[in-house]
């Protein structure tokens, strides 16, 4: 049987979604979808929202991890890449160099910070993590990397053996040596860690996506410090926190660092390419390729692929003649402003933080009648009591957001940095209707998340 073009497919096979993944790709993905009822047929994605079969949008708050930071299709990164099918580049000449990914490393090192001269492309921020571990380890000879409690850099076996969530790493080892691990905001710890020697990098996201943990005042100012008094590099991931998520075009500038690495990813694909790219120091980049010999000693045949450099640049493009690393902190300072009294008027919540557009709301075991409920689905599957947000928000309000991470009562949002500011608004005041609800029928709240948790738990044995 031929396969058939991808406007057949689409048009003709649209409901066989799940069918299809439970078939050959992840079952239990499926289950997971099912169980949370989010199992909705998904036909386009429209600036900030996804739209389902029956044409209803959906605020899309998950925004694929962060990766539609423009939001989905935008314009002018379609264009861009038609522009680069149209001109039929000669892409990827390998024993040869190319215009675009050129100009994208150009254009990003001038809006980097001093210290940084180059760019190393990749095709992933995982692969970027895998770039900066390699590179810190060839520019200063040492072997070890260090990273933070609850940090994560990717799945692969190098950034995982940086991953500081146990539940990722279990069952995958052995994984690097020489990394180990320091608690976030921790700076005497980092200090003796440093002290022990041997230290190549430390690598730090600025703002940890795994429960949207904020650093505390003067921390990574005082690491990169700590890192250079040692002869380590610092290595600041911004995979998630990069091209105006955090209200800055990079998260570092919020607090004036420099550092010798900087990792990118997600939102320079323009929602469309997978890729990565590991800004450095002119330091690192001749240390690393120090001779011919040792010019092609990292890389990857896809890194610096034409289409990858069109949407890292109009992704550039955008942010800027629209305004929306500006946009991006305005709309995060009123979702702060909208949610941060919740802590005050609901006793189940504990928390509301953020930077820019990445937001986490946590929820805590309230001290009245809801205690014991609260305790008992916490028990049963920790972490759990956050899907009672997510699910009404989804159901209800037509809310698509996550919970930040395992074992944790954290539901997270990454609005598209084109999110409106009545879609901001929409959002503060569905929040507070679910949460609202949550405190006031423990019961439904307790049954709710025993349904889920049944489900969840089965379907990870
Ligand atoms: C800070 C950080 N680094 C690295 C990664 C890994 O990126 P990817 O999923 O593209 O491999 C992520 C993904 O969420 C991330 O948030």
């Amino acid at each position: 049987m031929a396969v058939a073009r991808v406007r057949d497919i689409l048009a003709a096979r649209g409901g066989e979604e799940l069918a299809l993944n439970d078939a050959y790709l992840n079952p239990q993905l499926g289950r997971i979808v099912r169980t949370l009822g989010l199992d909705r047929r998904w036909v386009r994605g429209e600036g900030p929202y996804l739209v389902d079969e029956r044409g209803d949008r959906y605020l899309d708050l998950l925004c694929g991890y962060g990766v539609f930071a423009l939001g989905r299709n935008h314009p002018e990164v379609v264009a861009a890449l038609e522009d680069v099918l149209e001109a039929r580049t000669a892409n990827l000449p390998q024993l040869g160099v190319t215009l675009l990914t050129g100009v994208l490393a150009e254009e990003l090192v001038a809006r980097a910070p001093a210290s940084i001269a180059a760019m190393v492309p990749a095709n992933s921020g995982t692969e970027a993590v895998e770039a900066a571990i390699k590179l810190a380890r060839a520019a200063t000879g040492r072997p070890r990397i260090l990273y933070a409690e609850h940090a994560f850099h990717g799945l692969t076996l190098g950034s995982l053996s940086l991953n500081g969530n146990a539940e990722f790493r279990d069952g995958f080892g052995p994984l690097l040596p020489g990394c180990d691990p320091v608690p976030f905001g921790d700076l005497d710890a980092l200090e003796r860690e440093l002290a022990r020697g041997g230290v190549a990098a430390f690598v730090v996201e600025p703002v940890q996506g795994k429960g949207v943990n904020l650093p505390p005042d003067g921390y990574l100012a005082g690491a990169q410090e700590r890192c250079r008094a040692a002869g380590a590099l610092f290595c600041v991931d911004e995979v998630q926190t990069g091209l105006g998520r955090t209200g800055r075009l990079f998260a570092l500038e919020h607090w004036g660092l420099e550092p010798d690495l900087i990792t990118l990813a997600k939102a320079l694909s323009g929602g469309f390419v997978p890729t990565g790219a590991v800004l450095c120091s002119r330091a690192v980049m001749d240390r690393v390729f120090d001779g011919m010999e040792r010019g092609v000693r990292h890389g990857s045949t896809f890194g610096g692929n034409d289409l990858a450099a069109a949407a890292g640049l109009a992704t550039l493009r955008v942010l800027e003649r629209e305004g929306l690393v500006e946009h991006a902190a305005r709309m995060g300072d009123l979702l702060l402003e909208l949610t941060r009294p919740l802590v005050d008027r609901y006793d189940i919540v504990r928390d509301v933080r953020g930077l820019g557009l990445m937001w986490a709301i946590e929820l805590g075991e309230p001290a009245g009648a809801g205690r014991r409920l609260y305790r008992a689905v916490d028990r049963a599957q920790p972490g759990l009591a956050a899907q009672l947000l997510t699910v009404p928000l989804f159901h209800d309000h037509r809310i698509l957001c996550q919970v930040a991470g395992h074992r944790m009562s954290v539901v997270k949002a990454l609005p598209a940095l084109v999110v409106s500011e009545a879609d901001v608004r929409g959002f503060a005041a569905a929040l507070e209707e679910v949460v609202a609800e949550a405190e006031r029928v423990p019961t439904a709240l307790a049954s709710l998340a025993w349904r889920v948790g049944r489900q969840v738990v089965g379907g990870r044995r």
